[in-house]
């Protein structure tokens, strides 16, 4: 291989694709770590696959012939053909050696680095796996508005309904609960459920069992809830159950209580794990 100018700027050319590989993954790491978000993250791994891709193509071209070469076989050379012109062949291929050493040294450091960054989102696997069981909800935690302001057994009319948090947790998505007052008697509630929809007040997740959209809409007349995004239907008056649409299981309840001063509050979490079915959900 030549050491001419143009395959020295071929091998600037990589180098300097190399190491936007090792930038990109790097940002990667820090977005990941500061959480700056999916679109961040995307875009720079992004970068560092592209360009470790594009490194790789332009460095395969360049070892590999692109064409097919027939020449003549050369005369052999005169024996001993001088000092000079042996010490300048070994010379080339010394710098070759040396372009080449660095080039795989960018390599390593690009794929050792796009290797680190792919550790870090399986890190973040940790804390998911937990909330797959377990929200904010905790026995005796008040129950709050959006605002963060605790909501009281007049707060809602009758067929109202509202979206509530557990106090503290406003921002918590997999604590977004549906607060609806319905008719006092309405709901028929099995025994092991009697006392969690005190005053009328029944509360499911918001989270859709199905792909884990919020329940974001409700209809009065007949207290129906519904996903906007595939259509999933949940009857109020059969304990959230789906009674269209594609979610397979009802909408977990929260189970309710109202202290002396008439403030709602949990007995508890949910009385399942919310949002879709997964791999390890019990029962
Ligand atoms: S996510 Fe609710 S119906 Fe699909």
């Amino acid at each position: 291989m030549s050491d001419s100018p143009k395959h020295k700027r071929q091998n600037r050319a990589i180098g300097a694709t190399l190491i936007l590989s090792i930038v990109g993954a790097a940002v990667f790491i820090a977005t990941d770590i500061y959480n700056a978000g999916p679109q961040a993250e995307g875009a720079s791994i992004a970068v560092s696959l592209g360009a470790l891709a594009i490194a790789l193509i332009a460095w395969s071209k360049q070892i590999l012939p692109q064409t097919q070469l027939v020449s003549e076989r050369p005369p052999l050379p005169a024996p001993h053909s001088g000092p000079d012109s042996a010490s300048e062949t070994f010379a080339e291929g010394e710098r070759e050696v040396v372009s080449r050493r660095g080039l795989t040294g960018l390599l390593a450091a690009a794929v050792g680095t796009l290797g680190v960054a792919a550790i870090f989102p399986v890190r973040s696997l940790g804390p998911m796996i937990d909330s797959l069981f377990h929200t904010r909800w905790s026995p005796g935690a008040r129950v709050v508005d959006g605002d963060g302001v605790p909501v009281h057994r007049g707060s809602l009319g009758v067929k109202s309904m509202m979206t509530v948090f557990p106090e503290g947790y406003t921002d918590s998505q997999d604590s977004q609960t549906l607060l609806i007052r319905t008719p006092p008697g309405t709901v028929p509630l099995p025994p092991d459920r009697a006392n969690w929809a005190p005053d009328g007040y029944i509360a499911f997740s918001k989270v859709c069992t199905h792909a884990g959209c919020p329940v974001a809409l409700f209809r009065a007349t007949d207290l129906l809830l519904m996903c906007p995004c595939h259509q999933s239907i949940f009857d109020v008056l059969q304990l959230a159950a789906r009674i269209s649409g594609p979610a397979a299981r009802p909408l977990p309840q929260l189970p309710l209580e109202i202290d002396a001063d008439g403030f709602l509050h949990a007995q508890s979490d949910y009385h399942e794990a919310i949002g879709p079915s997964f791999w390890e959900r019990p029962g």
